[in-house]
């Protein structure tokens, strides 16, 4: 029996790096998914990716009419939802003195107040005997990293909402736990806009400080996320599993 077998499964950011990788792993265990991101592109691949069995939806995560839409299209093809992995997330690094009111809010739009309002916006969708929900973080949100400061402020108001809705939902049989990735080797690296060279040192540097002397994987990642959105999670609530090789222990 797989471990997602007929479940309903929307994964937001599912169509690249770890979202990619976790809705191939849910397929691979029964779900019927819902993936969304924004690059057209991006989302071709992911439904050749997916055997074309998906639904795939243009949505951007910090726009709250996209979210109704997207909330929408699910209920129109599948009529219900039971799990909900909200993965779609932006960094824009710069130092204080450079980062625009612009890259705050985008930041802010999308790994916060998108995650709230997704949340919100998906509950009257869940069954009566309830699912889970499962959010990515990131372990910025307890180290301090230089250039990060924003997005790693949104990561870390991140922590507190799934700690509080998951006390707010357990009740009614969902559970709210997320996914906290270390340096994970996913195109989100190479859209930060560095020189390759400078991109090539920077990833050596962490690879090096790594105490596994490596990136993960966005499968790594997509491994914890099955556990916390199958049945093998039924007793954890408000965690986060976090994904880093040890970086986060330094
Ligand atoms: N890779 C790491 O080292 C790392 C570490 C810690 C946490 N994370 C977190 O992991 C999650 C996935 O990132 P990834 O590493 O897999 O990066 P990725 O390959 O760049 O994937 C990001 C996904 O989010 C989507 N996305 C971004 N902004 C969006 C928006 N406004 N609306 C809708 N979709 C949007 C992208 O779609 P489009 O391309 O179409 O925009 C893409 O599907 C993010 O929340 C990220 O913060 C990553």
């Amino acid at each position: 029996m797989h471990k997602l077998q007929d479940k309903v499964v929307l994964v937001t950011g599912g169509s690249s790096g770890i979202g990619l990788a976790s809705a191939q792993l849910f397929q691979a265990q029964g779900a019927q998914l819902a993936v969304t991101g924004r690059d057209p592109q991006t989302l071709e691949q992911a439904n050749d990716a997916l055997g074309g069995k998906a639904l795939v939806i243009r949505s951007d995560a910090g726009r709250l009419d996209a979210i109704d839409d997207m909330m929408a299209q699910v209920r129109a093809r599948y009529g219900r939802l039971d799990v909900l992995f909200i993965n779609a997330g932006v960094a824009r690094p710069a130092p204080i003195e450079l980062t625009s009111e612009e890259a705050f809010d985008e930041q802010m739009g999308v790994n916060l107040k998108g995650v709230f309002f997704t949340i919100q916006k998906a509950l009257p969708l869940f069954a009566d005997n309830g699912g889970s929900i499962i959010v990515t973080t990131s372990i910025t949100n307890q180290l301090g990293s230089p250039n990060f400061s924003v997005y790693g402020a949104a990561k870390a108001g991140l922590r507190s909402l799934v700690k509080s809705l998951a006390l707010e939902l357990v009740g009614r049989g969902i559970r709210v736990n997320a996914v906290s990735p270390g340096p994970i080797a996913t195109p989100m690296f190479d859209r930060l806009g560095l020189p390759p060279e400078l991109a090539a040192a920077k990833k050596q540097a962490i690879a090096d400080k790594s105490p596994s002397r490596r990136f993960g994987t966005a499968h790594e990642v997509a491994k914890a996320a099955l556990f916390l959105a199958c049945d093998d999670s039924s007793y954890l609530v408000g965690e986060e599993i976090v994904i880093d090789g040890g970086m986060s222990l330094l």
